[in-house]
C-alpha cells in the first residue's frame, strides 16, 4: 500500500506548554551566539539516553557499560526546557542522539513537543535503525524528516560481528520505512575501519544509484574506552575518494546538505550523494557550529574535550529560560579552538560515543 502522509497540520497540534511559556528572546544578545573564536554556534545535539540496543565493538564492551542511573538522566521537561533556552539565545538546529534515542520510552512524544517550539528550524535524529520500522510513521508525524542511520556493513554476518547483535534485517527494514514514510534526507553513516569494512566501499556507493540516500563515510575517531583505535585503522577520506574515483568519477555537490561538516559528491547519473566526514585527517574545527548535551545533563562544547558544564541542576532547580540561556552562553567560552587528534599530546576522550551522542 503506498504510504499516505497523515501528518496533522501544525496548527492541529496542541501542546499547551508552548502557549503558557513561549521562549523569551533577548534582543540584546547576538543571534546566533558566538564562541571565543567568533564561530557561530547554533546547533545543539542532545543525547536522550546513554543506553543502546547494539554493542558496536568500537564503542562499547560486550557486557555493556555502567549506565547513568534513572535519576541522573534528564527528564523530558528538562530536555524541553534546555532546548527552549538554547533557542532563546539563538540556536536554531537540534539533533536528538543517544546511545540509541529510540530505546527511550516516550521519545516520539518528546520529539513532537520539541518540534513545536518556536524558533526551531531544523530537528533531526540519529539512530541505529533497529527500532525504526515500528516508529517511522509516528516519528514522521511528530516532525522528523532528517534522519541519520548508522550502518557500517551491508553483510548480515559482519553486522553481527561489529554490533554483536543480530539485527541487520531490522535495520534494513528501518531504512526502508524511513524512505517510505517520506523522510528526507535519509543519511546512512558508515564508520570505515581498515580491515573491518573497507572492502564494502563500492557497495555503499552503489546504494546511491537508485535511492536518494546520502551515504556518508566517517573517519574512525579515537573516541572510546575500548582502546581499539590506532591511526593505522583510519582510512583517510582523500585516499577513499581516490579509490572510488578509479571506478566512479565523482562531482562535487555544491549546495550544503545540512548543518554537518561533510563534503558531498555524486556519481554522475546516481540519485543519491556520497559524503565524507574527516574528523581525523582534516579537522573541520574552524567551521564547528555545535555543542552537545549528554543524557545526564552536561554540556560538552567539543566532542574531544572532557571539559563539561553541568546544566542539569539548573534545569531541575527551576531556573528560568534566561538564566539557563546565560549558562549555555557561558559554556561556549570553554570551546577549544581545535582538537589535536594528530598531535602528540592528544588524549582520547574519557566518554565513548554512546555517552556523548555521536
Ligand atoms: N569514530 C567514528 N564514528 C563513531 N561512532 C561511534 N564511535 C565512533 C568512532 N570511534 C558513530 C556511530 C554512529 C554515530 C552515533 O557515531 O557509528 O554513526
Ligand atoms: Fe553502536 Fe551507536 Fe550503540 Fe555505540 S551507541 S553501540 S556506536 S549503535
Amino acid at each position: 500500500m503506498p504510504f499516505q502522509d497523515t501528518t496533522p497540520k501544525r496548527q492541529e497540534w496542541n501542546f499547551p506548554l508552548n502557549k503558557i511559556n513561549p521562549p523569551k528572546i533577548n534582543p540584546l544578545k547576538i543571534h546566533p551566539p558566538r564562541d571565543s573564536y567568533q564561530r557561530k554556534i547554533d546547533y545543539l545535539r542532545v543525547s536522550v539516553t546513554d543506553r543502546c540496543n547494539l554493542r558496536c565493538y568500537y564503542c562499547m564492551p560486550e557486557e555493556g557499560m555502567p549506565m547513568v542511573t534513572h535519576n541522573d538522566i534528564m527528564r523530558f521537561e528538562e530536555i524541553e526546557l534546555l532546548i527552549r533556552s538554547a533557542i532563546s539565545i539563538g540556536f536554531t538546529k537540534v539533533r536528538i542522539t543517544g546511545g540509541e534515542p529510540l530505546v527511550r520510552r516516550g521519545i516520539v512524544d518528546l520529539i513532537g513537543k520539541i518540534n513545536e517550539i518556536d524558533g526551531l528550524n531544523d530537528l533531526s535524529l540519529t539512530t541505529n535503525g533497529v527500532l525504526l520500522e515500528e516508529l517511522a510513521v509516528d516519528l514522521k508525524k511528530s516532525g522528523i524528516n532528517r534522519i541519520n542511520i548508522s550502518l557500517d556493513t551491508l553483510k548480515r554476518e559482519r553486522f553481527k560481528e561489529i554490533t554483536r547483535i543480530d539485527s541487520f534485517d531490522r535495520v534494513l527494514k528501518g531504512i526502508d520505512a524511513a524512505l517510505s514514510v517520506g523522510m528526507s534526507p535519509v543519511k546512512i553513516n558508515v564508520v570505515l575501519i581498515k580491515g573491518v569494512n573497507d572492502d564494502e566501499v563500492m557497495d555503499f556507493v552503489e546504494m546511491t544509484r537508485e535511492q536518494h540516500f546520502s551515504v556518508r563515510f566517517i573517519e574512525f575517531m579515537p573516541a572510546s574506552q575500548t582502546g581499539d583505535w590506532n591511526d593505522q585503522k583510519v582510512i583517510s577520506s582523500s585516499a577513499l575518494i581516490a579509490k572510488i574515483e578509479e571506478k566512479y568519477p565523482l562531482t562535487i555537490v555544491e549546495e550544503k546538505l545540512g548543518a554537518g561538516p561533510s563534503v558531498n559528491y555524486r556519481v554522475k547519473g546516481f540519485k543519491g550523494t556520497i559524503g565524507f566526514i574527516t574528523p581525523v585527517t582534516s579537522h573541520f574545527c574552524e567551521e564547528c557550529n555545535r555543542i552537545r548535551v549528554t543524557a545526564d545533563g552536561k554540556i560538552r562544547s567539543c566532542l574531544f574535550s572532557d571539559n563539561e558544564s553541568y546544566i542539569l541542576p539548573l534545569l531541575r532547580e527551576g531556573k528560568d529560560i534566561v538564566e539557563i540561556g546565560d549558562f549555555i552562553l557561558k559554556s561556549l567560552e570553554t570551546k577549544p579552538k581545535c582538537h589535536d587528534i594528530n598531535g602528540v599530546k592528544f588524549r582520547s576522550c574519557q566518554r565513548s560515543m554512546s555517552k556523548i551522542g555521536g
